[in-house]
């Protein structure tokens, strides 16, 4: 950061949202609001549910040429009749700061990557930052979503962990569980991971952000039974969700420099 201001140059993330989900939309102000706290300019646009395909192409491909956009994030999901793989296909690889272009997906692959997706990445650093050696550990993902499931389940395994993913289809999900010295559930059920799903000392790491109709957010992890076993663990909200927004910033400081000094 110091590096590119020496340079004149201030780093730019551009945020589309389309139509008005209420939880994309503030994620999209907590994303604008960490932006202003970091010195990165924030680039909003709010289209209407109504956009069309071609007006969101049109939008991406303007701001992939602009040269003063450093970052380009489109906020998932979109609404109905979008497409979101055409959609994150045609943002610039070097500015795709969710790291969901095949491009980026298939540098995490082989582990020679420029930017991480931003909530896997963040789970890493929650790691790292806590001491845990991830090397030989029994590691369970629980979902196998692009965005967090599979990312996450590839960065464990960079870090050297034996790596089980568990999806809708695991015949024995508690089972599997209980294997786990670090588990990750990022499934969106609330509370789907119980007190008794937890290994003694495990490590439990909290993805899921649901809305109960009561308005409570919680995660997908019952987390005062779970805290019970767990040698560390994450809350739901103030655990993995502001290490996201911390990544993303990152990123969007290594698309500057990507981008604007030719790095
Ligand atoms: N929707 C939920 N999580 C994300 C994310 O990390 N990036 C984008 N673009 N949309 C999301």
């Amino acid at each position: 950061m110091e590096a590119l201001k020496a340079k004149g140059i201030k780093p730019a993330l551009a945020v589309i949202i389309v139509g008005d989900d209420p939880a994309s939309k503030i994620y999209v102000k907590n994303k604008k609001l960490a932006c202003e706290f970091c010195g990165i300019e924030s680039l909003e646009y709010a289209l209407p549910a109504e956009t069309t395909q071609e007006e969101l192409i049109a939008l991406i491909e303007k701001l992939n040429n602009d040269h003063n956009v450093s970052g380009i994030l489109c906020q998932l999901p979109l609404p109905k009749g979008l497409d979101e793989e055409a959609v994150i296909n045609t943002i610039k690889y070097e500015k795709d700061v969710d790291a969901f272009h095949p491009v980026n997906v298939g540098k995490i692959m082989i582990g020679n990557f420029d930017f991480l997706p931003c909530t896997p990445a963040g789970v890493m650093e929650l790691i790292k930052e806590s001491g845990i050696d991830v090397t030989g550990k029994k590691c369970v993902v629980v979902g196998r979503s692009n965005i967090v499931g599979k990312p996450m389940s590839m960065l464990l395994l960079h870090k050297n962990g034996t790596v089980t993913v568990c999806h809708s289809k695991t015949q024995d999900l508690a089972a599997e569980c209980r294997e786990a010295d670090i588990l990750v559930a990022a499934v969106g059920v609330p509370e789907l991971i119980t007190g008794d799903m937890v290994k003694e000392g495990a490590v439990v790491i909290d993805v899921g952000m649901n809305r109960l109709p009561d308005k409570r957010l919680v995660g997908d992890v019952a987390f005062d039974e779970a805290l019970e076993k767990a040698s560390a663990i994450t809350p739901v909200p103030g655990g993995v969700g502001p290490m996201t927004i911390a990544m993303l910033m990152k990123n969007t400081v290594k698309a500057a420099e990507l981008n604007q000094t030719g790095k």
